[in-house]
């Protein structure tokens, strides 16, 4: 691209380097839809008001509608020497109309015009990030409704603690993910405020209306400071914090994928399609899309930090350090996308095997604590109850058994309130049907809590 737009003001040509280093064409030339829609409604306006010439306004809208068309066909290339797509698309104008195009930028700024197209970018992506995540949600639904009998240890410490269902554990991950949504949704209303008309910092003394540029491009409402207008990247970060979130999310379930379809588990098989092999050892299936999406939430949390600390210390208004903040929120949202559709799939195929799960929440002393309530119930005190049953727990150990198959004259000989009904009282199905309150395990329980979610989404 020959000759700056500025060229008037300096008596040199800028430095090839410093033309390269400072060029964005190359990643913000995804917005480019949005940045013509915004030129357009901005054209309208002008001309509507009176600022251009009605004719002008058209022609300028028929030539932007042009450009589009061409950028969409692939006819129109990007020319890598431009300094933004702003800079593109307003050059690629003025070549095709002539002084007619040089009237676009009357009343604007590119400073407020990038403001402009990254919200509209955004609000784009988040709605389909957000489409994504439901659609997981879905597939949890339905893969909690199979399995609402699925027997499983619950652990924490990452030791077997009480039993619980597949479809309960499943459900802790869908209310993470409904609280995703939201904090998408949240951060997509503050997105959808217009700046454009915030010029480069103090608005303009045209005869502007902002409130016609933001109908005309489906915003809420408009920003009320310009030098805030321009220099307002809270909806990045905050888009990349809700992102930060979610991938939090989605390693840990991967986390608990990649344990699950070890051989000391195997509790999931993960469908061939979802997997891969090893180049040496013949034997392997590997889990790599999980330890992918665990690897690259570490990528993310890098994203969210780059826009924070590009924020931190620079002076109201708009400084060029901002131009940093595409490349990091563009990463974010490929990276997360990525990560949704593939997990996805990856879920959606892999096999449950309830009998390993439920072996595994028959060893392991899972139903300690429904023995102890079983004392309680019979009118012992808590804490006397707890004591006797890890007795009981430590003479399994050296016998070698589990509370299911240890006697019942072992039982008696620590207190007569044991009866032969504690063999029902700790099996495991018991354990879990009796744990009927909201939130709990038991199958009527978790069946509310998928209508819950259900309902949400
Ligand atoms: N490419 C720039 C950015 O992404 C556009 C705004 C440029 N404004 C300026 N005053 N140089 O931030």
């Amino acid at each position: 691209m020959a000759g700056k737009m500025w060229a008037g003001r300096f008596t040199k040509e800028v430095d090839e380097r410093v033309n390269d280093f400072n060029s964005s064409i190359s990643f913000d030339a995804r917005m480019y839809r949005q940045d013509i829609q915004g030129s357009m409604a901005h054209a309208q306006m002008l001309g509507e008001c009176g600022i251009i010439n009605i004719e002008e306004s058209k022609k300028i809208i028929g030539g932007l509608k042009s450009i589009l068309e061409d950028i969409d066909s692939g006819k129109l290339k990007f020319d890598s020497t431009a300094e933004d797509i702003h800079m593109f698309v307003e050059a690629e104008l003025t070549a095709r109309l002539g002084d007619t195009g040089k009237r676009l930028h009357t009343a604007r700024s590119r400073n407020d015009q990038v403001a402009l197209d990254i919200r509209m970018y955004l609000r784009e992506e988040t709605a389909e990030i957000i489409g994504l995540v439901k659609t997981l949600e879905k597939t949890i639904l339905t893969l909690a409704d199979r399995n609402l009998n699925t027997v499983m240890p619950g652990y924490t410490h990452m030791q077997r603690a009480q039993p619980i269902t597949f479809a309960h554990h499943l459900m802790a991950y869908s209310n993470m993910l409904l609280r995703d949504i939201g904090r998408l949704e949240d951060c997509r209303s503050r997105m959808n405020v217009m700046p454009l008309g915030s010029g480069a910092l103090a608005s303009t003394t045209y005869p502007i209306d902002r409130q016609k540029v933001c109908g005309l491009l489906g915003f809420d409402e408009i920003t009320q400071n310009s030098l805030d207008g321009v220099s307002d990247r809270d909806f990045c970060i905050e888009l990349a914090s809700a992102i930060s979130i979610l991938m939090m999310h989605l390693s840990r379930f991967s986390e608990e994928i990649i344990m699950w379809c070890s051989w000391e588990f195997k509790f999931i098989e993960l469908d061939d399609a979802y997997a891969t092999g090893s180049s040496i050892m013949p034997q392997k299936k590997n889990p790599d899309v999980t330890e992918l999406i665990r690897g690259k939430t570490g990528r993310v949390y890098g994203d969210l930090n780059t826009l924070l600390v590009m924020m931190k210390g620079i002076p109201l208004a708009y400084n060029k350090d901002m131009q940093e903040d595409k490349e990091a929120i563009f990463d974010a949202i490929d990276t997360v996308k990525l990560c949704l559709k593939t997990f996805d799939p990856m879920l959606a195929t892999m096999t449950v095997i309830p009998e390993n799960m439920r072996a595994a929440a028959a060893k392991g002393f899972i139903n300690a604590t429904d023995c102890a309530d079983y004392l309680v119930k019979k009118g012992m005190p808590f804490r006397d109850a707890y004591k006797i049953t890890g007795t009981l727990v430590h003479t399994c150990i050296e016998k070698s058994c589990t509370l299911e198959t240890l006697p019942l004259e072992e039982y008696k000989k620590l207190t007569d309130k044991f009866g032969s009904d504690v063999y029902e009282a700790i099996s495991l199905d018991a354990c879990v049907m009796q744990r009927k309150v909201p939130g709990g395990p038991a199958p009527e329980s978790v069946k509310a809590q998928i209508e819950y979610v259900k309902s949400k989404i």
